[in-house]
């Protein structure tokens, strides 16, 4: 058990897209932190990464936290007159364990948590092979296969692929075999759907491998599944639970990054409507889908159900699941038992483990 007070350095913002998503979850993780159940256990250090990559000093990063400062990207700003990891050499020390509300590359691909690693202390979460193989739609599902663990048909390609007939022959060929139209092309280390594009013809997957490579030199196409989208959390390192299964409803085809950020075009269903026995199946792959890239601490596992075939396919693991007052995996814990409070207790005590 604990018994000293511990200080947790808790890094949100970041360079990435997902940068105000994440200072919205790190909104809820201070919440639950600074809740009278965990008054004896925390002291909070909130750290702020600004849009340049640039770290605040604990003051300045409670004040973007707590909304009394609006201006959300002004340290970098001044560019050539500080390092930007100055205060990160300068909180370190104050810090027992971290807890990185960060979404997206360099906060969910194991760039952090290397950098973590380097200061000493634990962290909450995934290691650097667990959070970069989450990341890597690419990396991430050939070891699914390599576990035989169920997911969608798909085949990928390089950048410099697209210059190579032959090759791209073969891949046109492949997804005339076995992947078909429409088809779903994504950068490979990507979130928030950002640069995916469903692509119902030849012509637009072209097209589509392009808008992809605007984000990133590793494409991923992928079969469409029409299916109901289902999401499990998982929670712990050497005991991994796994909460009740939700479901995502929203407006349109897909779950676009428009339907995923207004409120209005999506809802969320707790737990979902399904059989028992589809839900415990979903509940142990989310664990296998864990295990088998090494990701610990807590990940939301996302799923696709084909509701006639009964088939479950896992679409992917997300290291840093978002963490807002209404994102999915607070909430499925909530429902399955624990709340808030209690969760971000279980997770600092996990990354001690
Ligand atoms: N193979 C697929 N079949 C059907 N829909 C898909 C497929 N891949 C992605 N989608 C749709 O696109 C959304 C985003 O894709 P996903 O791979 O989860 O990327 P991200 O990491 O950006 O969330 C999914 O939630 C789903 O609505
Ligand atoms: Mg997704």
């Amino acid at each position: 058990m604990i018994n000293k007070k511990l200080t947790i350095g808790l890094v949100f913002g970041g360079e990435s897209s997902e940068h105000n998503v994440s200072i919205n979850s790190a909104r809820t993780i201070y919440n639950a932190l600074t809740h009278s159940y965990n008054n004896e256990t925390f002291i909070v250090n909130p750290i702020y990464i600004d849009k340049y990559g640039f770290w605040g000093d604990c003051e300045y990063s409670k004040s973007i936290l707590l909304k009394k400062n609006r201006s959300s990207s002004t340290l970098g700003s001044n560019k050539d007159s500080i390092n930007r990891l100055t205060n990160l050499a300068k909180e370190s020390d104050k810090v027992d364990i971290w807890f990185p509300a960060l979404h997206g590359p360099n906060g969910e691909d194991g760039v952090i948590q290397g950098l973590f690693k380097l200061t000493g202390k634990p962290f909450v979460g995934s290691g650097i092979l667990g959070s970069s193989l989450g990341m890597d739609k690419i990396a991430m599902k050939s070891i699914f296969k390599s576990f035989n663990l169920p997911q969608v048909p798909y085949v990928y390609l390089n950048k410099e692929n697209g210059l190579n007939n032959l090759f791209m022959e073969s891949i046109f060929n492949k997804i005339d075999k076995d992947i078909n139209y429409p088809c779903f092309v994504k950068p490979a280390n990507l979130g928030s759907s950002i640069g995916i594009t469903k692509a119902y013809s030849k012509k637009e997957l072209v097209n589509a491998i392009k808008v992809a490579e605007n984000y990133d030199e590793r494409i991923i196409i992928e079969k469409n599944i029409e299916g109901r989208e289902l999401e499990c959390g998982v929670l712990g390192k050497s005991v991994m639970r796994s909460s009740v299964v939700g479901e995502v409803k929203f407006q349109g085809d897909w779950y676009t990054y428009a339907s995923k950020y207004n409120e209005s075009l999506s809802s969320t269903i707790i737990p979902a409507d399904l059989n028992k026995n589809i839900s415990k199946k979903i509940q142990t792959l989310a664990i296998d889908a864990c295990k088998a890239i090494n990701a610990f601490g807590l990940a939301r596992v996302d799923f696709f159900y084909h509701e006639n075939s009964q088939q479950i396919y896992i679409n992917e693991v997300n290291t840093l699941p978002g963490f807002t007052k209404t994102s999915m995996y607070p909430m499925l814990w909530e429902a399955s038992g624990l709340k808030p409070e209690k969760l971000v207790a279980s997770l600092i005590e996990i990354a001690t483990e």
